[in-house]
């Protein structure tokens, strides 16, 4: 194989930006919001955890804290525009974020957040420990409820045969598009 070259790069979690870009939710039943995450890692099969990371300063991360509760609402590429406007206004100068993404709530069944109607799968989340991160949180969570879209999901996995096409954030506003699979023997 001819060598390659390679060069040293500063900003190693460009690299290891993980699964697809997530939209947060939260809420206490009298005000909710939305945002952005592209930072998160699942944690463990069974029972099942994930964790995220949020800023602290975030309007949502207010709300994630009084209720120890999130959503997980994965978009698939038709929301890329509502993921950087989520990503990109604050719940503290929005009057309604979710109405500015274009996006409509729903309930959901164990936790208080809102969900997303529009996402291709919806996690609901219940805080087990806090990770002090500095001016971040790294947020440890149980997964509580898990759905997904039929048409994007068969033999226990994402199915990419109906359409499904995933975004994962490169940064600023860039992002990845993954739309198929592989099976190697
Ligand atoms: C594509 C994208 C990915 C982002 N990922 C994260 C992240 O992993 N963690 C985080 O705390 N903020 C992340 N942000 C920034 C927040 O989404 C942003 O500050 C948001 O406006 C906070 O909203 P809020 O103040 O209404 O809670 C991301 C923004 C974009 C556009």
């Amino acid at each position: 194989m001819k060598k390659k070259d390679y060069i040293e790069v500063g900003n190693p979690h460009r690299l290891l930006t993980p699964g697809p870009v997530l939209l947060i939710t939260a809420g206490d039943g009298s005000e909710d919001n939305i945002f952005s995450v592209a930072w998160s890692t699942p944690l463990r099969k069974e029972p099942p955890m994930a964790a995220i990371l949020s800023g602290k300063g975030h309007y949502t991360y207010r709300l994630i804290r009084k209720t120890g509760e999130f959503g997980i609402n994965i978009p698939d590429l038709s929301m890329a525009e509502a993921v950087i406007y989520c990503g990109r206004n604050s719940g503290r100068d929005v009057d309604d974020k979710f109405a500015g993404a274009g996006l409509s709530r729903i309930p959901a069944s164990r936790i208080s957040a809102p969900l997303v109607a529009e996402a291709a799968a919806r996690i609901e989340c219940r805080i087990s420990q806090v990770v002090d991160m500095g001016y971040s949180s790294l947020l440890i969570a149980s997964l509580l409820r898990t759905e997904v879209r039929k048409d994007y999901y068969s033999e226990d996995r994402w199915d990419f045969n109906d359409g499904l096409k995933l975004i994962h954030h490169l940064g600023g506003s860039r992002f990845a598009v993954s739309g198929s699979d592989l099976e190697v023997d």
